[in-house]
């Protein structure tokens, strides 16, 4: 099993090579995938450090490459870069599209992300990688590898959606940051996470969509006893499109001045929500008390309910008899 592994790991650094290569050194590559990532407002040492690549519009070009050299046909299918059709011929996965490599927390590349040029609306924009015995999409954060030493030395960690977030970032010179790549956060990427810091700032796409839905992966953080700050960015704006035009002097005094404790943020948010429907409202005092039930410590706990109490206009003790019930519950 270790074994199969090691050889999956082998095929998919060839993969990144390749891909890299096709972006540097193919007339195709340079005229439609580079010439993206420019426009972009990627630099060329944003481009190799990441290790983008081009996968070409072919059919098995990278399938018939890596054959040639030797790659076992079973690993190229177990990656899920190569899918055998029934007929025993290779097809490429990635075809026509800017490869984002995805690397482990030392550096492995476990898959890729790649992204279609341009915004056609009808296809994927991004088609990612299988889950496969290297590539578990639940246990990994795009760019932990490049971000590491900097959330530990910075002792707080941003989060993101996606790869571009990440890579836009890094290159305005905020280097401890990671994207959950769109999908909900999970147990074991927070874990990831805790291991360097117990602080987390996530920065939210400015779509109020996405916001509400993300709302709830953030309560595993609490109950991973770690610090949750939000930030969020003008509607329209992700983080790369507001670090492309912000200098960053700017860009920092925005990510510190608009960080906001989670709590807080939820019961403003909520209580925008609701304004005067008493429905609701009795809705979001259970939704608010559940979040602060996940707080391991019961110090943290009551500063959070007075303040939600502040927040919500409503007594403290209606808050705290709700939360006995839950603690119970739990124990
Ligand atoms: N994603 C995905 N498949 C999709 C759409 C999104 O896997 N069809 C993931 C990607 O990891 C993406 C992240 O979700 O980076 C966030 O999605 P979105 O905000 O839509 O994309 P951006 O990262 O902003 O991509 P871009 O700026 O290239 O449009
Ligand atoms: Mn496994
Ligand atoms: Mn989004
Ligand atoms: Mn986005
Ligand atoms: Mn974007």
């Amino acid at each position: 099993q270790a074994n199969e592994r090691e050889s999956m790991y082998l095929v998919s650094e060839f993969a990144q090579k390749y891909f890299y290569n096709i972006l540097h050194n193919t007339d195709e590559g340079r005229a439609i995938g580079y010439s993206y990532f420019k426009e972009r407002g990627f630099t060329a040492d944003t481009i190799k450090k990441f290790g983008l690549g081009y996968s070409p519009a072919e059919w098995d070009a990278f399938s018939k490459e890596a054959a040639g050299k030797g790659y076992n046909v079973e690993f190229l299918e177990k990656t899920g870069l190569t899918i055998v059709r029934e007929d025993g011929r290779m097809a490429d996965r990635f075809r026509g599209r800017v490869m984002f490599p995805i690397q482990s927390m030392s550096g492995r590349v476990l898959g890729f992300g790649g992204r279609i040029l341009g915004n056609d609306k009808k296809a994927a924009k991004y088609l990612n990688s299988p889950e496969s015995d290297i590539y578990h999409k639940s246990k990994v954060l795009y760019g932990i590898y490049h971000a590491k030493q900097e959330i530990a030395k910075k002792d707080n960690c941003y989060l993101v959606e996606g790869y571009t977030d990440v890579i836009q970032l890094h290159q305005a010179g905020i280097e401890n940051v990671v994207a959950s790549s769109g999908t909900a956060l999970t147990p074991d990427q927070i874990r990831l996470i805790n291991r360097l810091t117990k602080n987390i700032t996530v920065l939210f796409d400015g779509d109020a969509a996405g916001l509400r839905a993300s709302i709830r992966g953030i309560d595993l953080i609490l109950e991973e006893g770690m610090n949750v700050k939000v930030c969020t960015f003008p509607e329209g704006d992700d983080p790369d499109s507001f670090a492309k035009k912000t200098p960053y002097e700017e860009l920092v005094k925005y990510l510190d001045e608009n960080a906001m404790d989670f709590i807080r943020f939820k019961a403003s948010l909520l209580m925008d929500e609701a304004k005067n429907d008493p429905v609701k409202k009795a809705g979001l005092i259970r939704d608010m008390v559940s979040s602060i039930s996940k707080i391991p410590d019961r110090i943290q706990r009551e500063v959070y309910i007075q303040e939600t109490a502040r927040i919500m206009d409503i007594s403290e003790q209606v808050l705290v008899s709700t939360l006995a019930q839950l603690v119970q519950k739990d124990i």
